[in-house]
């Protein structure tokens, strides 16, 4: 029970994810939103400090890029709450939206109790060192369509078999 007396929607414990992730404590139903991401508002290059990938054995950070100025630190030093804890997935059952400023986490489905909840985290690719970060950032979400990675997945290219199936459509004044 929470403080306003209202039954608790999750419960945040031990995860097979990682660490500690947050699970649903009773029926969630889809568009539900379920909790703010909260923590410090920092800049880029304050991030960037306070998390040196390069000298991080195994990535772990709390960082959520609320624009292109501002990234939200989420660790509990820093005012993180309980969405700090939610797992990433590649088949997730959440998802973030960014709204007047703030990020909630949205139920994309009905997610039933004892589930854990997650969203994709799609780290942005930079072009650089993509194969290498791809590595870095394994993912461990146990999903079937599990991509490997927490990154977001590369843009996908036409193929020259695809290209050419669409070029004849145009070519037959179907487009
Ligand atoms: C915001 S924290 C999530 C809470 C984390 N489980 C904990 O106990 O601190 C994000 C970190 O959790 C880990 N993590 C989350 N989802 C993961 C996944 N699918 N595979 C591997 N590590 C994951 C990574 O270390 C990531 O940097
Ligand atoms: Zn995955």
């Amino acid at each position: 029970m929470s403080a306003n007396g209202r039954e608790l929607l999750y419960v945040v414990r031990n995860s097979p994810i990682h660490g500690r992730g947050v699970f649903a404590a009773r029926y969630i139903r889809k568009g539900t939103r379920i909790v703010e991401y909260t923590g410090e508002r920092i800049s880029n290059r304050e991030a960037d400090r306070r998390y040196d990938d390069t000298r991080m054995k195994r990535h772990h950070t709390f960082l959520f890029t609320l624009d292109k100025k501002t990234v939200i630190d989420g660790a509990i030093e820093t005012g993180g709450g309980d969405a700090s804890f939610i797992n990433h997935s590649c088949d997730p059952n959440c998802e973030a939206i960014i709204t007047g400023k703030k990020i909630f986490i949205h139920a994309l489905r009905g997610i039933y109790p004892g589930t854990e909840l997650a969203y994709d985290y799609q780290y942005e690719r930079t072009g650089k060192n993509d194969a290498k970060l791809e590595k870095f950032y394994f993912c461990r979400c146990g999903a079937e369509n599990c991509r490997g990675s927490i990154m977001k997945p590369p843009k996908k290219r036409r193929s020259a078999s695809r290209a050419s199936r669409a070029s004849h459509r145009s070519r037959s004044g179907r487009q």
